[in-house]
């Protein structure tokens, strides 16, 4: 149990409600808070959830936020508060109402949790974090958003479905930003470090390669009435586990990039070590001209988004 350690979580939806069971459940927070706008919901949530950790013999506590301020001094804030994503909608179609939910919930955060590190899960992922970084102030290694390690899970699932063995021994690894332009990166993806290629045909990987980029999509079109919750809850507890104890352990996330990889102002997924202080550790991979070409691409359509918000004066307001 990571004593003392207090997580609140803005929007207690599918995404947000599985994290908070999730976090409970492994008893890697002390506090839990849900906040949302539906208030009956949160406190309906963190009751139900609050009697699980009893179940379960856990001495964590869920509550649900009446007022933003019960949200003061958590270590992690996580926000997961926007519209979901239905069928025929793109990540790029929520962009405007996600970004005023953002920039709403943030200047709670801002006020309350100043300390806090910021995960961000909310679509679209990459332009929401940049949104959260703008509208909080905080520095850049205190604001994170979720993907990469959904991204290639998704991918690692996938590879397994090909091969019939290995399962939760496959390393895939995504960069990128969390839409349409992901760059999931095969050749840096393993089998209990067996290359993909030793295992897989070319066509395989291209398929498989496709099929990731549209996991989300896949999903959507199964549930009809949402997206996933599962494994992007479980992606974004990780991170949360890996700040709360320290760990330092390596994911991609989406982080701001300063000049890395030759890109400023601007948020993708990249490979970062997480742990107290948030992004410890930022890493530059040698990039073929492919990838290089494929990870161009997802920052310039992170950055046509950003260009939009500029546009509209989302950031004068
Ligand atoms: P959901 O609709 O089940 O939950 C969203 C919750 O946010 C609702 O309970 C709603 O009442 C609440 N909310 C809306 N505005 C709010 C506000 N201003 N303050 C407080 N609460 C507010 O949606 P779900 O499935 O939980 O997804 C949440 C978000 O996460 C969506 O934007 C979705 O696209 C995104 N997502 C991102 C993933 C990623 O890889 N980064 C993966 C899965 C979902
Ligand atoms: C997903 O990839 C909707 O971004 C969400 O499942």
């Amino acid at each position: 149990m990571g004593k003392g350690k207090k997580v609140s979580i803005i929007g207690a939806g599918n995404v947000g409600a599985t994290i908070g069971y999730s976090l409970a459940m492994g008893g890697i927070a002390h506090e839990i808070v849900l906040r949302d706008r539906k208030i009956e919901i949160a406190k309906g949530k963190a009751l139900d959830m609050s009697q699980a950790a009893n179940a379960a013999r856990m001495h964590t506590i869920v509550t649900a936020a009446e007022d933003a301020s019960d949200m003061a001094g958590s270590d992690v804030v996580v926000i997961t508060a926007g519209s979901p994503r239905l069928p025929g909608m793109s990540r790029d179609d929520l962009l405007m109402i996600n970004a005023e939910i953002t920039k709403e919930v943030i200047a709670d955060v801002k006020e309350h949790c100043p300390d806090s590190i910021i995960i961000m899960v909310s679509n679209p992922l990459d332009v929401m974090t940049y949104v959260a970084l703008k509208e909080s102030g905080f520095p850049k290694e205190r604001v994170i958003g979720m993907a990469g390690i959904l991204d290639s899970a998704r991918m690692a699932h996938f590879i397994y479905e090909k091969i019939g063995y290995g399962a939760g021994q496959i390393r895939a690894s995504v960069m990128g930003g969390h839409g349409d332009d992901m760059v999931p990166l095969p050749k840096f993806s393993t089998v209990a470090g067996v290359p993909l290629s030793d295992v897989l045909t070319e066509e395989e990987i291209v398929e498989i390669v496709d099929r990731t980029k549209n996991g989300g999509a896949e999903i959507v079109g199964l549930l009809k009435t949402g997206s996933a919750y599962y494994a992007p809850a479980k992606s974004t507890t990780l991170m949360v586990e890996a700040i709360l104890k320290d760990t330092k352990q390596i994911h991609s996330c989406a982080v701001y990039l300063d000049g890395h990889y030759g890109y400023s102002d601007v948020v993708s997924g990249v490979p970062v070590a997480l742990g107290a202080g948030g992004v410890e550790k930022l890493f530059e991979m040698t990039l073929s001209m492919g990838q290089q070409r494929r990870f161009a691409k997802s920052v310039a359509s992170v950055k046509e988004m950003i260009d939009v918000l500029n546009e509209k004066k989302f950031f004068d307001k």
